[in-house]
């Protein structure tokens, strides 16, 4: 078993039922920004996350970290020196993030604006982006600014980007939208999955080349 089966101990069952109840409610509140109904199971995190193979002084940028199932696997893969950063627009899952995971950090804000905010954190360019964006509900404006902010960070490095996206909305307009500006702007694609041991079942996309 090599590291990236292990990493995420899952957590616990008064845990999971906690974070269901919670995700749930802001799927209520906003379902178009949440996109889901419950956070993503330790197996879409560690397949979305795969192998990490980050340097020391090298960047993970997540987007939309949520109540924090693929940050738990990130943490646990994070070399020694490596940094992270979570993009989180929803306060309440800002909060909780910052409680539970201490020792990493958080912006709340916009995935959209990601380079003004590693400029203002005077951070470098990252390796890996790993996303839990609903990009199959996002109005295409942001869904646009979200993908020039990954070519622009990025274009000219060998890093690459990871998002997932559910297997019963792959065929949606907005989701196929998606995949075709994608297709535009990177020269290497990857799907694996569907991983179902998550509700609902999901593909792991991955993108590198950004042109
Ligand atoms: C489908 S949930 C995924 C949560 C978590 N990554 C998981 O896998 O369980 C989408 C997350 O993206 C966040 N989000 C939506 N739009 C965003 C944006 N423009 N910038 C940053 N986060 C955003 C939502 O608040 C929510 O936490």
């Amino acid at each position: 078993m090599d590291a990236s089966t292990r990493a995420g101990a899952p957590p616990s069952k008064a845990r999971r039922l906690r974070d269901g109840l919670g995700f749930f409610g802001s799927f209520l509140k906003n379902p178009g920004s949440i996109g889901a109904v419950l956070p993503s199971s330790v197996y879409l995190s560690r397949a979305l996350i795969g192998r990490l193979d980050l340097q020391p002084g090298e960047l993970v940028v997540e987007f939309g970290p949520g109540t924090g199932p693929v940050t738990a696997v990130a943490r646990d893969l994070l070399p020694k020196g490596a940094r992270y950063l979570g993009i989180e627009l929803e306060p309440r899952f800002h909060q909780l993030l910052t409680k539970r995971f201490p020792e990493m950090d958080f912006h709340l804000g916009s995935a959209a604006k990601v380079t003004d905010i590693l400029a203002e954190r005077k951070l470098p360019r990252p390796t890996r982006i790993l996303s839990g964006l609903p990009f199959a509900t996002l109005p295409p404006g942001v869904q646009d600014e979200v993908i020039d902010g990954i070519v622009a960070c990025l274009r000219g490095t060998h890093g690459d980007f990871r998002t997932f996206q559910y297997v019963h909305a792959f065929g949606m307009k907005a989701a196929r939208r998606f995949r075709a500006m994608m297709a535009e702007r990177f020269d290497s694609f990857e799907r694996i999955g569907p991983v179902v041991r998550n509700v609902p079942p999901a593909f792991v996309l991955r993108y590198w080349g950004a042109k």
